[in-house]
């Protein structure tokens, strides 16, 4: 990530967002890091690091304003983001419960879940593709879900977050398609982190395989590992954490 100068988290508060936005301030070339978190209540691991580079902003991914307010900060200190990744999801939320049978699907809380885990990522491309350079290479990661994976749901549940992340990695895979025009030095991922000891798997981590439970350090690595490593070829990939592709 040598020629890296702006980078650019979303969902930064906790989690595998706050361990990437840790590592990429580790990287002393970067001359700035954009990161947004929702609630200051949720937020104190982020706002408690000291480093001029890093520049924090309230962001909710719901929020289309929010996004072009981003876009327009970005903008006005005169900075291209050439590494944005979208770690902002949902699997539970208040009385949100990922679903085991049909019949606790309900409307609202399948559209809460596209809101965040699909259209917000959506919502950060158009608000900052414009603003990625064109002329050096640039990478645009989202962290999707191997539950995502349409050829490999055998064990069916969890509807609304499987459905949100397949839509999302479609609508990764149709930006890749737009953007090899506008932007042909761009590489735009998404990504399974694999299971990672946060907030969102903590209720589900009884049944993860011994062994098979990763520190958002140790994820956050594999990641920024895997996307540095993206070429625009690759551009509208689905990968695992280690890089190798997963069936759409
Ligand atoms: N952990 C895993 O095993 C696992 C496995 C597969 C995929 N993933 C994916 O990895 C990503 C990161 O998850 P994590 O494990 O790090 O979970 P986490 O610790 O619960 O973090 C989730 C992050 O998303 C943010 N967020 C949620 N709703 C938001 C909204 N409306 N607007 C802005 N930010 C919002 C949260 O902000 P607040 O602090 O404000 O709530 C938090 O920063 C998610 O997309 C998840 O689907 C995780």
């Amino acid at each position: 990530m040598t020629d890296t100068q702006t980078a650019l988290v979303v969902g930064a508060s906790r989690g595998i967002g706050l361990a990437i936005t840790r590592q990429l301030l580790e990287q002393k070339s970067l001359r700035r890091v954009y990161a947004s978190y929702r609630d200051r209540e949720t937020a104190a691991g982020l706002l408690e690091i000291n480093d001029e580079r890093l520049l924090s902003l309230k962001l909710d991914v719901t929020n289309p304003d929010d996004f072009k307010a981003l876009a327009d900060t970005v903008k006005t200190n005169g900075d291209r983001p050439d590494y944005v990744v979208h770690c902002a999801g949902i699997l539970h939320e208040d009385a949100l419960q990922p679903e085991k049978a049909l019949s606790q699907c309900r409307q609202d809380k399948l559209l809460r879940m596209f809101q965040v885990n699909s259209i917000g990522p959506l919502l950060l491309a158009r608000a900052l593709v414009p603003l990625i350079p064109k002329d050096r290479p640039a990478q645009f990661a989202a962290l999707s879900a191997m539950v995502g994976s349409i050829g490999d749901n055998r064990l069916g549940g969890w509807y609304g977050y499987r459905a949100s992340k397949a839509a999302l990695n479609q609508f990764m895979r149709t930006l890749a398609v737009e953007c090899s025009r506008s932007h042909p030095q761009l590489c735009i991922t998404a990504i399974h982190p694999g299971t990672t000891d946060t907030a969102l798997s903590k209720p589900f981590q009884s049944n993860v395989r011994p062994g098979k439970l990763y520190s958002a350090n140790r994820s956050a690595a594999r990641i920024l590992k895997v996307v540095s490593a993206g070429e625009p070829s690759q551009s509208g990939r689905f990968v695992n954490w280690d890089g190798k592709p997963i069936p759409w």
